[in-house]
């Protein structure tokens, strides 16, 4: 099967890590272009996250650790202290970028605690020591998405369909994605599972992402709008519903992309398991409840006029949170690297 690496660590001379940039998959592009952004500017690397050019939960503690590598070893500093002092800076700039995956504080709080780790080291050995932990970020996530595909795996029988939200697949990790790693690890163990995508207003994340990282993959992908998910239930297509996280409560409560909480009540009414599929960087073991999970709130444009087609009169309000909190009561199991648990404490 084919893989999908959408973050990289790229050594400018092909050899030693430093210097080296941050290569990643524009996924504002797809699916009409595969087009990849190469940076080691702090502005631009803010700007990818903000707007969705590297997106999901850990792609996005990927993108942000490497960042943060890769401008810091562009800093004219002559000392250890005022490179720690450009990391913190570079740290703080990076979380202001989007609140709510905790992947995003988890990936730049494990930066900061390297640098001052090793703040003995010299100038040029601490920012070799960043560029190395970054791309352990990325190994750790890509290793933690396997094992969450052999558990999930278990799950399913050969034939079955599953209905996703959003893209937790291979785009938003740093590879073979969570929600979608259970079928593509299924697919390679010589069963035959087909997918419902939902399209996921406003920005089209089931039908540009999940939708083409799974058709790249040779799997059966069936794209249906939002509002069908119900129907598609009720016709009893759908044998498992699989989703990612932004973060996980310690009681269990998941933000996840906005209408997920809706497919999590359809799932209840039609009896269908509904699984929350997220490595361990995704619990926020420190955040009680779903009601301290913070939730983004994205502009009007992406409503009103999205993909540049104006649909809502200027004289309407917009409301667009990004993200929701499903309760935990309405989730079956979390599967995160070290198996299948009711609650996040049987995992973490
Ligand atoms: O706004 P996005 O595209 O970053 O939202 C992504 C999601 O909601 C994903 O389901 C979540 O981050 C899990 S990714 C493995």
């Amino acid at each position: 099967m084919k893989t999908i690496r959408p973050i990289e660590w790229i050594s400018d001379s092909g050899e030693a890590l430093v210097p080296g940039h941050v290569r990643m998959i524009d996924q504002t592009k797809l699916p009409t272009e595969l087009v990849y952004l190469e940076t080691s500017d702090l502005d631009e690397i803010w700007d990818a996250i903000k707007v969705l050019k590297v997106r999901g939960a850990p792609a996005i503690g990927v993108a942000a650790a490497m960042g943060l590598a890769a401008v810091v070893q562009h800093a004219e500093v002559g000392t250890s202290p005022e490179l720690l002092n450009c990391v913190k800076s570079t740290a703080d700039h990076l979380a202001t970028s989007r609140p709510t995956a905790v992947n995003l504080f988890w990936a730049l709080d494990r930066m900061r605690s390297v640098a001052d780790d090793n703040a003995h080291l010299d100038v040029a050995e601490l920012k070799e020591r960043l560029a190395a932990e970054a791309s352990a970020i990325r190994d750790e996530d890509a290793a933690m998405c396997r094992a969450i595909g052999e558990h999930g795996a278990s799950l399913l029988k050969d034939g079955d369909t599953v209905l996703t939200h959003c893209n937790a697949g291979a785009l938003a990790t740093a590879e073979l994605g969570t929600a979608l790693s259970p079928i593509y690890v299924a697919t390679e163990q010589g069963k035959t599972i087909s997918v419902f995508a939902d399209e996921t207003r406003p920005l089209l994340q089931g039908a540009r992402l999940t939708a083409w990282e799974l058709s790249e993959c040779g799997i059966d992908v069936t794209l249906i709008c939002d509002n069908m998910a119900a129907q598609v239930m009720k016709e009893g297509r759908i044998d498992t519903v699989m989703v990612g996280s932004d973060r996980i409560a310690a009681n269990g409560d998941t933000a996840n992309k906005i209408g997920t909480y809706g497919v999590a009540l359809l799932a209840r009414a039609h009896n269908i398991p509904f699984y929350v599929l997220a490595p361990s960087s995704t619990f926020d073991m420190k955040t009680a409840t779903g009601d301290g999970i913070p939730i983004e709130q994205r502009g009007r444009e992406e409503v009103a006029c999205g993909f540049g087609r104006r649909t809502v009169p200027d004289a309407a309000k917009v409301y667009s949170p990004a993200f929701d909190v499903t309760p935990v009561n309405l989730i079956t199991g979390f599967i995160n690297e070290n198996g299948i648990g009711a609650t996040p404490a049987d995992i973490m």
